[in-house]
């Protein structure tokens, strides 16, 4: 290779390290709360096809190991609008243009932990994607219910993915929902 074409590609590498070697840093986060890990496995699948930032969403409180007791405290907690408390979720929303939200079903809507986040958190002008994670009963109410937590938040809304429990790491089922979104080519 002649000297001044080297010196050159030397110096592009120098300005440019991560071209080739990883890819770009990702514009997409995914808010996600999952208590028996099948919406985490949406959360993995979207970062292992695009490199997306995950941010899992945790009560400061945690619900019981047990699924029944929980379905119980779940609706105890729902029926008199309790709201657990969450945990300060580090994030900098300016680093995202999209944030996609995933949680499962609980009692046919979207757990209260992950609406808390979303009740406070400045998502204006972003493209919000949602995700529900269900034991069979479908989508329910959990499109509606993010679309009513978003309502005046100024999102520029994206679908919805719904999943029968996980999904595998290249889920086509994934990859057509994010490409339906511009999110995957
Ligand atoms: C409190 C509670 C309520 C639930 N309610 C529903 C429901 O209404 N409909 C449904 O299909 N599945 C329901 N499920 C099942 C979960 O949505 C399903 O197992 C989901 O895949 C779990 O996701 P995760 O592993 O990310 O927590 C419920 C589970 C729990 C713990």
């Amino acid at each position: 290779m002649h000297k001044r074409t080297l010196l050159k590609c030397l110096s592009l590498l120098a300005v440019y390290p991560a071209v080739g070697r990883s890819a770009p840093q990702s514009r997409t986060a995914v808010v996600y709360f999952s208590k028996t890990g099948s919406t985490q496995s949406v959360a993995e699948a979207v970062q292992a096809m695009i490199s997306a930032e995950l941010f899992r969403i945790e009560t400061v409180e945690p619900y019981p190991e047990a699924y029944r007791p929980t379905t119980e405290i779940v609706k105890d907690e729902m029926q008199s609008g309790v709201k657990r408390p969450i945990k300060p979720l580090s994030i900098d929303l300016s680093k995202y243009d999209t944030v996609i939200l995933a949680g499962p079903t609980w009692w046919h809507y979207v757990p209260q932990p992950l609406k808390t986040w979303i009740e406070t958190a400045d998502l204006r002008g972003k493209q919000v994607l949602t995700c529900n994670s269900h034991g069979g009963g479908g989508l329910m109410h959990t499109r509606d219910d993010f679309e009513a937590v978003l309502a005046g938040k100024d999102v520029k809304l994206g679908t919805h993915f719904t999943t029968y429990g996980g999904v595998m790491k290249q889920s086509p089922a994934v990859a057509a929902w994010l490409r339906e979104n511009g999110l995957l080519k």
